[in-house]
Parts: C-alpha cells; sequence; structure tokens
C-alpha cells in the first residue's frame, strides 16, 4: 500500500472510486466515495466487514448534512452540530434516499460526522464528496491510532495518508436524533455528561425485534487483539504470571508487576490520555510474541471512562 501525505492525491483517487487510510482525531478511517456504491462494496470487502454493519459518512462542511439527512431536519441536529461539529460526535438520522443502501446496510437512517482532524477536513473538502469510511481495521480488530498499526491489519486500500498519532484514541460517539431526545448508540470521545447539557438523552429501552440491536455495531465482542485479554479483578489477579503482559492505569496505581512487562497508560490517572493511549498499548502487547495473555486495569466509569471500559468489556468478551 502507498504511504504519503499528498491530500490532493488522495483526493484525487477518492473521487476515482479508489480506497483511501487518512487519520481522523479519534482513530484511522478507510474511506471511499459515499455516493459510489462500487467503492463502498470494496470497504466492506477490504474490511472483512459484513454488510449488515453500516458505514459513517465523513463531511466536511455543514451545508452537506442536507445532502444526507431527509428534510425536515430534527432541529436537535443543529443543536448537536454546532455544539461538537467538526468533532467526534456521530449523528444518526433518517436518510435521503439518494444515499446507497449499501453505506447504511438497508436502514432508512444514515450516520454522519464532520471530523476536527485537518487531514481529514483537506481530503473530504478538496474531494468534494462525502467520504463513507469505518474505522480502518479488520472487522472485530484492534482500532488503529497510527498508520503502522493500519499496515498491520490492511494492505489493499490504494492510499494511506499519514497523519501520525490520533488524537483522542477512541472512537466518536454514536447518537441517534429522535423525536424528544437523543439515543447513544456507542460511547465515544464525547462524554453523555457533555451531550447532555445540550439535549434531552433517551435512556429507556428502545423496543427492537427479538434478536436485532438498535445499532448493528452493538456486538459483544470487538475491537479484541489477537491473543486473551482480561480486566484485572480479585478473581484473576492471581493467574498473571511471566507469560502476561499487564497495562496499568498510571505509574501510580502499580501493584508490584516485577520481571512482567507492564504498560503505564497515563502519567496519574487522567482519562484522556488513558483513552489516547489505549489501542496503541493492546498492539504493542498483540505484537509481542513472548507475551501469551493481557491483563488491563479497569477505569472509573464516568465521562470518557464510559466509553474506555465499552471498548475493554468487547475487546475482552471472548475470554471471560
Ligand atoms: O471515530 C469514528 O467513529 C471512526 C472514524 C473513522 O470516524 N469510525 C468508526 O466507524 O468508528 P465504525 O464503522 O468502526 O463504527 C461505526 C458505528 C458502528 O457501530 C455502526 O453500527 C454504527 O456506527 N452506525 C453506522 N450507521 C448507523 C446507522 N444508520 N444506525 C445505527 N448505527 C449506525
Ligand atoms: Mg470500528
Amino acid at each position: 500500500m502507498q504511504t504519503g501525505t499528498d491530500i490532493a492525491f488522495a483526493a484525487d483517487l477518492l473521487r476515482n472510486g479508489k480506497l483511501v487510510v487518512f487519520p481522523t482525531e479519534t482513530v484511522y478511517g478507510l474511506g471511499a466515495n459515499a455516493f459510489d456504491p462500487y467503492a463502498v462494496a470494496k470497504v466492506f470487502s477490504v474490511k472483512k466487514r459484513p454488510t449488515f454493519d453500516p458505514l459513517i459518512v465523513h463531511i466536511s462542511a455543514f451545508g452537506q448534512v442536507e445532502q444526507l439527512f431527509q428534510s425536515p431536519v430534527d432541529e436537535q441536529v443543529y443543536t448537536l452540530a454546532k455544539a461538537f461539529w467538526p468533532g467526534p460526535l456521530t449523528i444518526v438520522h433518517h436518510k435521503k434516499p439518494e444515499v446507497p443502501d449499501l453505506v447504511t446496510s438497508g436502514l432508512p437512517t444514515v450516520a454522519v460526522r464532520m471530523p476536527a482532524h485537518p487531514v481529514a477536513a483537506e481530503l473530504i473538502r478538496m474531494a468534494g464528496v462525502p467520504v463513507a469510511a469505518p474505522s480502518a481495521n479488520l472487522f472485530g480488530c484492534l482500532s488503529p491510532t497510527s498508520a503502522n498499526h493500519v499496515k498491520k491489519q490492511l494492505n489493499e486500500p490504494d492510499y494511506l495518508l499519514d497523519g501520525g498519532q490520533t488524537i483522542y484514541g477512541i472512537e466518536s460517539t454514536v447518537v441517534s436524533v429522535e423525536s424528544g431526545g437523543i439515543r447513544i448508540l456507542r460511547h465515544g470521545a464525547i462524554s453523555e455528561e457533555s451531550l447532555a447539557a445540550h439535549v434531552t438523552i433517551l435512556t429507556e429501552e428502545k423496543a427492537v425485534k427479538p434478536g436485532q440491536l438498535p445499532s448493528p455495531g452493538m456486538l459483544k465482542s470487538h475491537y479484541s487483539p489477537r491473543k486473551p485479554l482480561y480486566i484485572i479483578k480479585d478473581s484473576n489477579f492471581g493467574k498473571i504470571n511471566e507469560e502476561s503482559g499487564v497495562i496499568i492505569k498510571s505509574a501510580q496505581s502499580g501493584g508490584n508487576f516485577n520481571g512482567i512487562k507492564t504498560i503505564s497508560l497515563s502519567e496519574n490517572g487522567n482519562l484522556s490520555e488513558i483513552a489516547v493511549n489505549l489501542f496503541a498499548a493492546l498492539h504493542q502487547m498483540e505484537d509481542d510474541p513472548e507475551i501469551k495473555q493481557i491483563f488491563i486495569e479497569p477505569v472509573a466509569e464516568s465521562g470518557i471512562g464510559k466509553a474506555i471500559m465499552d471498548r475493554l468489556r468487547k475487546a475482552s468478551f471472548n475470554y471471560l
């Protein structure tokens, strides 16, 4: 896969139906022209992603909202856009018929986000089309927060725009806008508390058919490293041995892991710093042949801590 920093070249590729990996402030995305179903189909196949899991469409200007959401657009969409765009918030709302069904997996809604990363913003602006992009990893595997993480998993895309390390390190918050409030479909870089300052958050269960998920992406297992991962608790603490890698919240939360490979995610337990370093630590331990299983310390579930724990539960789900 060709790698570089040529945004104009990458934008040309997108316009011509090619796939471009690009940095956003959350994680790297695998992009295609959202209005080109053939290009979008390649995204699913390169990622080995089931077509029932819809993609987020990325825009670079507020005016593009009307290309994607069917009018009348709920006022709450504008309230959220004003407060959080450009930024790591994805808004799900009813779609225009022109948005390809492949992008939305046949749903009547489309997910839209305006990224804040300057490279992403410039790429979308130059491409002149909305860009459908899931995270640039293989389905179910660790999310990429650097160009090297992408190269570990993908080589088929036509170009990789290298923008260094991402800023938040965790995916966008996904919300659906409904009458009378919004529903959080995926916790992410924007906390529930900050959303609640602007809109009503609906919390009661939505009626869905048995076996159906309110958001197709709400799978119990996701974001997994290719070796066992355990969230540290009293009952498994004793199982940590020389073949383990340990990820701790902060240098001070320590414990004594003498002789055991340990990565600390922050200086003093700051949740944003933990989020930034989380996937990189998991990638590092995944790549270390001497480590047979990974143990990770849980964090408090406030602010971005909710998104962090959501990722950890899903990443460790297969090893409970
Ligand atoms: O930060 C991010 O959101 C990154 C960057 C690249 O923007 N993208 C990302 O995309 O995480 P992906 O595909 O890995 O996750 C998108 C999530 C999935 O859980 C999907 O099911 C949900 O958004 N989603 C997309 N369209 C939806 C829709 N119409 N209704 C409900 N959920 C939707
Ligand atoms: Mg993903």
